[in-house]
């Protein structure tokens, strides 16, 4: 049997009062910038990059949709992400974010980091 170990990390970025209802904030780990947006009490974490043209989505504005996952609107071209899978929902942008699991623990807000190496 093989097994392929990922080491995981998580990585407190703030307080759940931190953050402000779909104000999107980037943070750095390890050298990338993630996208973390608290909407109603429910927080989502994204690559903070976008995949068409490379613009930084923290300026993005944030949909809602009834039911539906939200998105984040890239401030460049204005394509679309869906906040909960990352996939690229609406033109120019063809490829995924990397979608990140967030954790709450004691109103602490804590990144999931997976590395496979
Ligand atoms: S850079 Fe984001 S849609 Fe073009």
């Amino acid at each position: 049997m093989l097994y392929k170990v990922k080491k995981m990390e998580r990585v407190l970025v703030g307080f759940v009062d931190d953050f402000d209802d779909s104000v999107p904030e980037s943070v750095e780990i390890n050298d990338k910038l993630i996208l973390v947006v608290k909407i109603d009490d429910k927080f989502y974490a994204v690559d903070a990059i976008c995949t068409h043209q490379e613009v930084e989505l923290t300026d993005g504005k944030i949909l809602r949709f009834e039911g539906k996952c939200p998105q984040i609107v890239c401030p460049a071209h204005l394509g679309r992400f869906d906040l909960c899978t990352g996939k690229a929902v609406y033109k120019p942008p063809k490829k995924p974010l990397n979608t990140y699991e967030v954790e709450i623990n004691d109103n602490q807000v804590f990144i999931v980091i997976l590395d496979s190496d």
